[in-house]
């Protein structure tokens, strides 16, 4: 890691120190976002934002950052550390007290802390060089505000392992009524006879940016059916595509889940078509 932000100041990583009463640290009481930037063009930077004012009003975190300050610490960010290819990292904490005590404290300062970090290459839209995604499929044990991007993200973190423990990049989760919420670090789409779902936003999942462009990119086409509907467990199984969806993996094609090949276990022809009309559309909005 190379230079960071860290309450007005850009430091090399390993000069950058918080107390450790931050109750991001004792809590993780705070709110984080992750924007992919490409030869230096954000993503969905304006949406970014929006979420992470929504995070924090709901969390009564008060902090004076305007859309133009974050660009700026993105940008800065971007030119300090090289590269084409670099997430943008943004984290807000409420801030170190002085004491360790649940209630939120009136009179702290929120913790702004930033940094960029390399991440892959735009994603391809062939078939034959795409990233795929083998992924484990497991009961949703986390909170009841996942809408909230929360820095807390332990619940998140034992679902991916799981996942990882049995051979597999992601694992997507499904609530007590068996029905599809997301996956420990993405949204979930699948595809049967054409027809593109995903789940409804709700306090069960992320309201995704990339989810949110993929929609919005496929309603200007109208031949697209795309449906935010509840999904069960068993049409997740059935389905002829499966993808996840986050700022890096854009439309990630599920291949198998839980050891079983999703259709004939290649990425599927509406993923190519929706993975590069993504790549065509991803910088309009
Ligand atoms: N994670 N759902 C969860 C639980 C996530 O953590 C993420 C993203 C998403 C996708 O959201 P977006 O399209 O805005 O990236 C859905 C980020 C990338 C992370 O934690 O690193």
């Amino acid at each position: 890691m190379g230079t960071v932000y860290l309450n007005g100041e850009y430091l090399g990583a390993d000069e950058a120190k918080i107390s450790p009463m931050d109750r991001g640290f004792l809590f993780g009481d705070g709110i984080y976002e992750v924007i992919p930037s490409y030869q230096g063009k954000m993503l969905g930077f304006g949406a970014h934002i929006e979420r992470m004012n929504n995070g924090l009003n709901e969390l009564e975190i008060k902090l004076d950052y305007s859309a133009d300050t974050w660009r700026k610490i993105c940008n800065d960010l971007c030119e300090k550390n090289q590269g084409d290819n670099l997430g943008i990292y943004l984290h807000v904490s409420r801030g170190a007290d002085t004491k360790r005590a649940h209630g939120y404290p009136t009179n702290i300062t929120p913790t702004v802390f930033a940094f960029a970090f390399e991440i892959p290459a735009e994603p391809k839209s062939d078939i034959d060089s795409a990233t795929t995604y083998t992924v484990s499929l497991e009961q949703d044990r986390r909170w009841q505000r996942c809408h909230i991007k929360s820095t807390a993200l332990l619940g998140n973190v034992i679902h991916y392992q799981h996942g990882a423990a049995a051979g597999n990049k992601e694992t997507i989760l499904f609530n007590r009524l068996e029905e599809i919420t997301e996956a420990s670090s993405s949204n979930v789409f699948i595809v049967k006879e054409g027809v593109i779902s995903t789940p409804p936003l709700d306090n069960q999942i992320l309201p995704g940016i990339t989810r949110w462009l993929i929609i919005n990119i496929l309603h200007s086409y109208s031949d697209f059916n795309v449906l935010e509907r509840i999904i069960s467990k068993e049409e997740l199984l059935d389905a002829d595509e499966v993808w996840i969806t986050s700022a890096t993996k854009e439309v990630g094609p599920v291949v198998k889940v839980n050891g079983k090949l999703v259709g004939d276990g290649k990425p599927g022809a509406v993923w190519q078509q929706v993975q590069s009309l993504f790549t065509k559309h991803k910088f309009d909005y």
